[in-house]
């Protein structure tokens, strides 16, 4: 069930939707006045094993404004997700909501139009409506977003701020669980460190809302919204503290314990293109790709 919040005058009301299957948070975010509404981080459900999409996710969340009266006019990513599918484009084929992201989206693409051949990926990002620079504005109804470019978990990620809430992506977890890992491509420990430390710098009573949540040790209960003051004095990784240095010694020896997340290849292809999948094929099948790479000693068995 989604868990909703009635704010106070000038602030936006905001709800949260958790998927299990992919520990994700998308937002419902609208302005009380002209109830004009924002997605953040829209789910696509995907089952790679069938490989069959399906709706649920982002239709609970479209009921959900219905019932509120909500116009949603935006479909806002904070960073190209390495583990869920975006829902995006359905929630745009479906209002007309406009698809926005960090406008450095474009070097994720050129980072993984290589790895995947993708030859038709354009790398402008022009699959998306709105690219998004530090520090721009634009307008929900009577409220506005606010961008931060906080890049280290990508590239290209952003924060999006409103009144006294900020959706930080995949810069910070709970205090008990501490940050996201920064090694896929384009990611860097200590860019995202510095980024961290300026979302930091925001008011203390600033609301936090994160991405992920996975029930940190001891945590019986999932949990997506914080406080910069509470990340200040309690993060696990970046708390009052870490250093720099021994923040990056940390992130990177955490790092090359992870997994690749089991949805990295059908996520990243899709996503770069604003959550479109590949043009179908000669006989009305989409199919997304798998670059498939040998480990040492073993590359006589791709010949
Ligand atoms: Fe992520």
């Amino acid at each position: 069930m989604p868990s909703t919040q009635v704010p106070s005058p000038g602030l936006p009301i905001i709800q949260a939707f958790f998927d299990e299957p992919t520990n994700t948070i998308s937002y419902l975010v609208a302005d009380p006045a002209t109830r004009q509404a924002a997605v953040i981080d829209p789910v696509l459900d995907y089952d790679h094993r069938s490989g069959t999409v399906d709706v649920g996710s982002v239709d609970a969340i479209l009921a959900a404004a219905a019932a509120e009266g909500f116009t949603i006019v935006w479909a806002l990513e904070t960073h190209a997700h390495a583990d869920h599918l975006s829902g995006a484009p359905y929630i745009k084929a479906k209002t007309g909501a406009a698809i926005g992201i960090g406008e450095h989206i474009k070097d994720v693409q050129k980072i993984f139009r290589p790895l995947f051949n993708l030859a038709e990926l354009r790398t402008d990002g022009s699959d998306f409506d709105r690219l998004f620079a530090d520090g721009e504005r634009f307008p929900l109804g009577e409220l506005e977003f606010e961008v931060m470019h906080t890049p280290g978990h990508t590239p290209a990620d952003i924060v999006y701020r409103i009144g006294d809430a900020a959706f930080v992506g995949d810069t910070l977890f709970m205090p008990d669980y501490g940050t996201a890992r920064a090694d896929f491509p384009g990611g860097d420990a200590r860019t995202l460190y510095r980024s961290i430390r300026r979302l930091l710098s925001l008011p203390g009573e600033t609301r936090l809302f994160l991405c992920h949540d996975y029930k940190a040790p001891g945590r019986d209960h999932y949990a997506w919204e914080t406080t910069v003051a509470e990340q200040r004095a309690a993060n696990v990784h970046v708390g009052a503290e870490a250093g720099e240095d021994e923040f990056v010694a940390m992130r990177e020896a955490r790092d090359a314990t992870l997994a690749a997340p089991t949805l990295l290849l059908p996520s990243i292809q899709v996503n770069i293109r604003a959550g479109r999948f590949p043009e179908a094929e000669s006989n009305g099948v989409h199919y997304l790709r798998v670059p498939v790479t040998a480990k040492p000693g073993a590359e006589l068995a791709l010949t």
